[in-house]
């Protein structure tokens, strides 16, 4: 089981254990009980936002990005390999993280560049190896704010389940105020199945911890999806499996 640590086995979990075990995510846990009356626990452990707390804790931040980067589901290869991205000239990771879902789809699409934005501190710390020669260029700041304009492509991957949906709205409406009319944006992340009886078990877990994070933070079904795209000048277009077990929901800006 211990091979599981090791950096270089298949889908490994070293990456996820110093995450899991970090104390912002330890003590969130430990305070699970205020969020029966609607309080978010991490805030009440640490007296500040899960993102705020990253920020003032680099070691943690870090450590977060490398799960990110090395999750044993591998969403950004399977990502890469379930969409078409030929005839796209600059696709935006908005909240893109290290880079590592761009680097994928770059390796497989030899045509367009990528554009990384994400948070100040996590785009200080980006790695220079990983700008592909230059193709992949970052911007900091935040979605709450503005989302950069010039894109053909936009990604929001495990983004939004992070964020309530009045705070997914405000995302999705930079978004679509940076993009063209007809501009693809793919929403790539986990579909929870309303019916627990019939869900996978473990995205309830992951339900659990965004609970734990941020209050209102979910999973969502494919509807809420779609709710969430038709009052911020979304159409839907379609639900694309991978082999992952993220999805990816593309729509267009409408
Ligand atoms: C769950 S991670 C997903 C990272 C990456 N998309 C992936 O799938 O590996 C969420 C990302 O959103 C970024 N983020 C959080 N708040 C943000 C904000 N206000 N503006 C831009 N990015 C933000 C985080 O820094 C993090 O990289």
């Amino acid at each position: 089981m211990s091979r599981l640590l090791r950096t270089d086995a298949p889908g490994s979990l070293h990456y996820g254990a110093r995450f899991w075990t970090g104390s912002g995510s330890w003590r969130a846990w430990e305070e699970m009980d205020v969020a029966l009356t609607d309080g978010t626990p991490h805030q009440v452990a640490w007296n500040m936002g899960r993102f705020e707390y990253l920020c003032q804790h680099p070691d943690e931040a870090r450590a977060f990005d490398e799960f990110m980067a090395h999750f044993p589901d591998d969403r950004h290869q399977a990502v890469a390999d379930a969409y078409d991205f030929s005839g796209a000239g600059l696709i935006a990771d908005i909240g893109g993280n290290r880079g590592e879902a761009l680097r994928r789809i770059l390796t497989r699409f030899p045509e367009p560049r990528g554009l990384v934005f994400d948070r100040d501190d996590v785009v200080a710390a980006f790695p220079d190896d990983g700008r592909m020669s230059g193709r992949i260029a970052t911007e900091a700041g935040s979605f709450f704010d503005r989302v950069p304009k010039g894109a053909d492509v936009y990604l929001l991957m495990r983004v939004l389940h992070d964020w309530s949906d009045d705070d997914c709205r405000r995302i999705l409406t930079h978004c679509r105020a940076a993009m063209e009319t007809g501009t693809r944006l793919l929403i790539c992340e986990q579909i929870l199945e309303p019916d627990p009886a019939r869900g996978d078990p473990f995205l309830y877990s992951v339900d659990t911890q965004m609970l734990a994070m941020f209050g209102t933070a979910r999973e969502r079904s494919v509807a809420e999806f779609e709710n969430l795209l038709i009052g911020t000048r979304f159409a839907f277009q379609r639900l694309i499996p991978t082999t992952s077990s993220v999805f990816i929901i593309e729509a267009v800006a409408a």
